[in-house]
């Protein structure tokens, strides 16, 4: 809902259980008044206390207290110290700005994201024009409210409304501040293999700042920030979570001034960015998600699992079965033959498994990381039938077939870089930095685009695919592009990314029935922007039980179960060498979504049976995680068990997985209590041979058989009564 009280000046927008309120002061500027739990639309007294922070124009006695004030856009140059959320360099170098509010409105329609990944529907769309008292640069504040869910979407636009050019040094997405700094900052930091696990710290003055400068939103961090009120639990408490729409360099900051109060922007980085913008343009940010959680961090994690879900993830793919995979990646590696690929086909399909998924290796001459990037036609030497000996074996066995692709990326070693070095990013006589042997096409190129648009676009049409795992294996470098002026040359990384959406949002168009994953090494770019084009993400590299079900706990925070791509790798888990059994290897990969990248040949028959099951079990079970409310029950980032429950939305049905990491000695009794169920509902759990009210399932909890390290344990709940 939102409601302009005309009288007051007062924008109320609210949703399920928040309300943010902003009005405009006397001196004409937007001020941002509050942002929490629900209250009532008459809270027009709060201008009175807000007064004593208003700077009428003009009044240089009360500008100096421009620091308290809490602004929607911050602005620079102009008595407000904290970081400005966008700076404007006019032609003859003056920076300085302070907007002004010009006029509003309040529609169902959802705001232009030409080129940019959005949300698909939305409720009602506030649009807040404020104009520059400097110069002729308007900034448009887009605020999006979805009724059936705590979150709310926010970007701007920047409107170059003069006749001359100007540069955007920086253009963040949003500002918001709150009257305190009585948070904790919860982020999800990583590494390669050990991605998004949850820290919380304190947050003190100054700036904290998470953010990538890589060219992808990256392994290291997530672009996610969650404010806790330092009494905030798992189950309790308030909590605020912001999310990126975006996959590139970007930067998220929690500021807290010397009047303690906390001011959280964010947006695409603003490290060496310039955009120019000339006459009559506008430059469109990343949208942003804001997250209420009245109930603790769980409940923040399922308004952001609806919020992906109901608005950004794709509606023909976001409930529906997607198909189990088997990718031979880690396995073979780069070294296949096209006969030992039949056989994992013939045994995938044995176990249930519905598609195959050919990995890195199969096109132009690559036997090794070091060639053929760019040049995506099959290899006849390799797969002498060419794909179709494949899909055609796909078939009779009643399977569907999946491929890969590095669309980004380019080996110096192939056709298309002896035909047009000018396609990489690299600067003439700059070493470049080869990571992975490669480099990384320059996606700010239209005919870059266009060209890897063409090459992909006809492996699509010729061949029946039903699935492309997009990769991306390195971090940028070096930028430089010869398509763009010295002056411009700040532009690259976000024209990059531009580029690399518009190379998905063609492909995926043309290709609807086609599902696209996304990969980079593993999970290194897991975002709400990729979400847009791919249902789902490769979790990790790391298929080892313990540690990628840190990643999927972590990943749970803020993205939908269902678009955590989760691999049962082989016995030693990839790149662990752990030994885990087979149950938990499937446990833990149920929670997510389901796939398998392991040696068929390599199975025990006790292991075989325990997949085929598992598959047949899935056959239902990816209904509740697709749908279902995550309840994080043990924290792994806290002691040396995992524990998850998914319940679905009418309360009826329960799947939980507890996990062990390290057994310890006399500390035996495992008792799991349970969140999320229905209090007066009695449950039969039927592993455990119990009945009970969730009521008392909470408060009690079950007592678990004692569990051994990597051992797994896994519960089915009914209603019963
Ligand atoms: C990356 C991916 C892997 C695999 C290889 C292929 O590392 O994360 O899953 O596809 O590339 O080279």
């Amino acid at each position: 809902m939102i409601r302009f009280d005309k009288e007051h000046n007062i924008f109320y927008l609210s949703g399920p259980h928040y309300s943010y309120i902003m009005f405009v002061n006397e001196g004409g500027y937007l001020q941002g008044a509050y942002y929490g739990g629900k209250v009532d639309e008459d809270a027009q007294y709060i201008l009175r206390n807000a007064k004593r922070y208003n700077f009428p124009a003009g009044d240089l006695n009360y500008e100096y207290q421009c620091d308290c004030v809490a602004n929607e856009l911050a602005s620079y140059g102009r008595l407000d110290f904290h970081e400005p959320t966008v700076i404007v360099k006019r032609n003859d170098g003056a920076r300085m700005s302070r907007f002004k509010y010009v006029s509003h409105s309040i529609s169902e329609e959802l705001p232009d994201m030409t080129g940019l990944p959005h949300i698909r529907r939305g409720g009602q769309t506030l649009s807040i024009l404020l104009q520059d008292d400097f110069s002729d640069t308007r900034v448009q504040l887009n605020y999006i409210v979805l009724d059936d869910c705590d979150a709310l979407v926010r970007n701007l636009e920047i409107i170059n409304s003069g006749t001359e050019d100007m540069m955007l040094h920086k253009a963040f997405s949003y500002c918001l501040d709150f009257d305190d700094a009585n948070f904790k900052l919860l982020k999800l930091e990583g590494e390669w293999l050990t991605e998004r696990n949850m820290e919380i710290t304190d947050i003190g003055h100054g700036i904290t700042k998470i953010h990538s400068l890589r060219g992808k939103s990256s392994h290291q961090t997530s672009p996610f920030m969650g404010l806790l009120r330092p009494d905030c639990t798992e189950e309790a408490g308030e909590c605020f979570g912001i999310g990126l729409l975006y996959s590139g360099c970007y930067s998220m900051t929690a500021e807290v001034s010397s009047h303690s109060r906390v001011r959280v922007q964010g947006g695409i980085s603003e490290l060496e960015f310039c955009w120019k913008l000339a006459a009559g343009e506008k430059f469109i940010t990343p949208q942003t998600v804001f997250v209420y959680g009245s109930s603790g961090i769980g409940s923040m994690s399922r308004s952001f699992a609806d919020f992906y879900r109901g608005y950004v993830i794709h509606p023909k793919w976001v409930y529906a079965k997607r198909p189990v995979v088997n990718n031979h990646w880690s396995v073979t590696e780069f070294q296949f033959t096209e006969k030992e690929l039949l056989k994992i086909i013939d045994e995938s399909a044995k176990l249930g498994i519905d598609m195959f998924v050919l990995d890195d290796a199969w096109f132009g001459r690559r036997y090794d990381e070091h060639s053929s990037l760019g040049d995506w036609y099959v290899n006849e030497t390799k797969l002498k039938g060419g794909l179709n000996t494949l899909i055609d074996r796909c078939k009779q066995n009643g399977m569907k077939f999946g491929i890969w692709f590095e669309p980004e990326a380019i080996s110096e070693d192939s056709d298309l870089y002896r035909a047009h070095p000018e396609y990489a990013i690299r600067k003439a006589g700059v070493e470049p930095t080869r990571s992975r042997y490669q480099l990384v096409l320059d996606f700010t190129k239209p005919e870059v685009v266009d060209c890897i648009f063409r090459q992909i676009d006809k492996i699509l049409s010729d061949y029946d695919i039903s699935y492309l795992k997009w990769d991306m294996n390195r971090d940028l470098s070096e930028l430089y592009t010869d398509s763009l002026p010295a002056e411009r040359q700040g532009e690259i990384l976000h024209r990059y990314m531009l580029g690399v959406y518009e190379l998905l949002d063609r492909l995926t168009q043309k290709h609807p029935d086609v599902l696209f994953e996304g990969c980079a090494s593993g999970g290194g770019r897991f975002d709400g922007g990729m979400l847009y084009y791919c249902p789902q993400i490769q979790a990790s590299d790391t298929n080892d039980p313990w540690q990628r079900g840190k990643n999927q706990y972590g990943s749970s925070v803020c993205y939908p179960l269902s678009a955590v791509s989760c691999h049962v790798s082989d016995r030693e888990g990839c790149c662990q060498n752990r030994h885990f059994p087979m149950k938990t290897r499937c446990a833990i990969s149920s929670i997510g979504t389901l796939g398998y990248e392991f040696d068929t040949r390599a199975l025990t028959e006790e292991e075989r049976q325990e997949v085929i099951s598992r598959n047949a079990q899935w056959d239902e079970l990816y209904r509740l995680i697709n749908r279902g409310d995550l309840y994080r029950l043990m924290n792994p980032f806290e002691t040396d068990m995992m524990a998850f429950l998914v319940v679905d939305k009418a309360k009826q049905n329960g799947y939980a997985v507890v996990e062990c990491g390290k057994y310890t000695p006399n500390k035996y009794k495992l008792s799991l209590k349970f969140s999320g169920l229905q209090e007066d509902t009695v449950y039969e759990i039927c592993e455990l041979g119990i009945k009970a009210t969730g009521r008392t399932l909470h408060r009690i909890g079950v007592e678990l058989p004692r569990l051994h390290d990597y051992e797994s344990y896994e519960l089915h709940l009914k209603a019963v009564q």
